[in-house]
């Protein structure tokens, strides 16, 4: 699958390098331009290219964004329109700044942004240092860490959990974009690596 990805820091360069192991051709940008990113698509191999925002975002059939909550709104909507974007940004005000998000959830703000594109909420839970050293694509997926999902579209939600599947995690499903409320900071699974097996007992238990 073709995947771009907007935002080629921690979790962007993470995420290319598990989707450039897995079979997959990435398009990666940043806010410096392709120049900067020369060392990283080296390093990420022959199927991995350096893009502008814009042409990563017309690249991917999926797009990963990871950039910081404050830049949101420049996301390119127009490029983005009939994509599936993974939107694995987190809003914390004192990075962030205050924004009004009007009562919607993070994602929800990033959606009502791109409305033509299928967004997605995933990969926002888990840091980055877990995601880069706990992938098990060896392992039964009840014993894999999990990445939590949320999303309005079926379709693209489950493209992204396929994806979630190559790279060697499980993914659990949240149900609605609303309910990604459930996977931002300060919620009882965000930041708290757990195999599926204990994902599924948690949310058994857990009112939220
Ligand atoms: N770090 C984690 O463990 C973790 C885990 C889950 C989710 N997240 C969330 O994921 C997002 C990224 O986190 P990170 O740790 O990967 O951040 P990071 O290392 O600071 O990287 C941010 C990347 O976004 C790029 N960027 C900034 N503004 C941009 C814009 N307007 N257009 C395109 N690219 C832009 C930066 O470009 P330059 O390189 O050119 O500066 C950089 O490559 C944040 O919202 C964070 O809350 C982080």
């Amino acid at each position: 699958m073709d995947i771009g990805i907007i935002g080629s820091g921690n979790i962007g360069s993470t995420a290319a390098r598990h989707f450039v192991d897995a079979g997959h051709d990435v398009a990666i940008s940043n806010s410096r331009g392709p120049g900067s990113l020369d060392a990283l698509v080296d390093d990420l191999g022959p199927n991995a290219r350096a893009a502008t925002v814009e042409d990563a975002a017309a690249f991917g059939d999926v797009v990963l964004e990871a950039i910081p909550f404050a830049e949101y709104e420049s996301l390119p909507a127009d490029a983005l329109a009939n994509t599936t974007v993974i939107s694995a940004s987190n809003y914390y005000p004192d990075r962030d700044g205050e924004i009004d998000l009007d009562g919607l959830t993070e994602t929800e703000a990033v959606a009502e942004h791109l409305p033509d594109a299928r967004v997605i909420k995933a990969f926002n839970t888990m840091d980055y240092e877990t995601l880069r050293d706990e992938s098990r694509p060896e392992a039964d997926p009840a014993d894999r860490l999990v990445l939590f999902v949320a999303g309005d579209d079926a379709l693209a939600k489950a493209t992204v959990v396929g994806l979630i599947e190559d790279i060697g995690f499980a993914a659990v499903d949240l149900g609605r974009l609303t309910n990604g409320q459930l996977m931002e900071p300060g919620s009882r699974i965000y930041g708290e690596p757990m195999t599926l097996t204990e994902a599924e007992s948690l949310l058994e238990n857990l009112t939220f």
